[in-house]
């Protein structure tokens, strides 16, 4: 046997490998501990203990908390160095972010003709990062940053993708291999003032690294814009992910970032409650967020 049969023998997310599975979800079901926030001193200059921390701390959810105690001047600064310290380098551009490649979520105008919602106060459904990006360009980390939170509201919820791989397995393995079709999940493309600006992309909603341990997630819960497969399995997988969200489930972790907190992800799923500002009263809601196309460089063991 050569080491890449046994490597992929030994995948959790091989449908053929119930065993692989089993084991790995037991492990992956019985990490029920809350996320305690990971305090960092300052974030343009990460320590190596404070990273290692940070790392250890995103194993059992893929994400994690942080919490600083320096209010700091240039966020933007501080964000891309305590990115590049994680490990994290390459920052996604999309069409609003500023220059930096780290992007100031707040109310504002976008100077498009189209309503992006992250930049209004309304909430935002569930949804991974970049679900809309083509095939190579997958985000597979993000970071927010809260450097002021909402007069009212704004609330995050997040969950592990790997517990909606879980989830929908448990219900129908043969619907795990209906969204890892290559043309499960289309995002027509987008056009704006009568000009495409994105074609059509097209993807699987979960994709198996080569190296079959690591997981990603392409996934927006918008009825609009997003066309699933027209076949009976990936129609089903679809409406009992709605439905898993819509019940909720005990692994969902909802959270409200105050000042100084953030979180890192390997891109789980994640949505956001509806806010309001007061800046009269200093209260605008301002999260800052840069993307990744690596994941987090998760330790392995203890
Ligand atoms: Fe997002």
């Amino acid at each position: 046997m050569t080491p890449q049969t046994v490597t992929a023998a030994r995948s959790p997310f091989a449908l053929d490998d119930q065993q692989a599975y089993a084991s790995w979800r037991a492990t992956k079901l019985a990490q029920r501990r809350v996320p305690e926030p990971v305090l960092i001193e300052n974030l343009a200059d990460l320590s190596e203990a404070e990273r290692d921390a940070l790392l250890r701390a995103c194993r059992p959810r893929n994400f994690a908390l942080f919490r600083t105690r320096q209010p700091h001047v240039d966020v933007e600064r501080a964000l891309r160095s305590f990115g590049r310290r994680i490990g994290l380098l390459d920052l996604d551009q999309n069409l609003c972010a500023e220059d930096s490649g780290v992007t100031a979520i707040t109310v504002k105008d976008t100077g498009t003709d189209h309503t992006y919602i992250p930049y209004t106060n309304r909430p935002l459904g569930w949804h991974t990062d970049g679900y809309y990006n083509a095939g190579g360009d997958q985000i597979r980390a993000w970071l927010l940053y809260c450097a002021q939170p909402a007069a009212e509201g704004g609330d995050n919820e997040l969950l592990d993708h790997e517990i909606a791989y879980i989830r929908i397995r448990d219900e129908n393995p043969e619907w795990i291999r209906a969204l890892m079709a290559p043309d499960a999940f289309t995002i027509p493309g987008n056009i704006e003032g009568g000009e495409q600006i994105r074609p059509d992309h097209s993807g699987p909603v979960f994709a198996v690294s080569a190296t079959g341990d690591t997981l990603h997630m392409r996934y927006s819960a918008r009825q609009r814009n997003v066309v699933w497969r027209d076949d009976p399995h990936t129609r089903a997988a679809a409406a009992f992910l709605l439905d898993l969200f819509k019940r909720g489930d005990e692994f969902i972790f909802r959270h409200r970032l105050q000042s100084g907190e953030g979180v890192i992800s390997n891109n789980v799923l994640h949505r956001r409650d509806g806010f309001r500002d007061d800046p009269a009263a200093g209260a605008k809601r301002m999260i800052y967020r840069a993307r990744y196309y690596q994941r987090l460089p998760l330790p392995r063991e203890d």
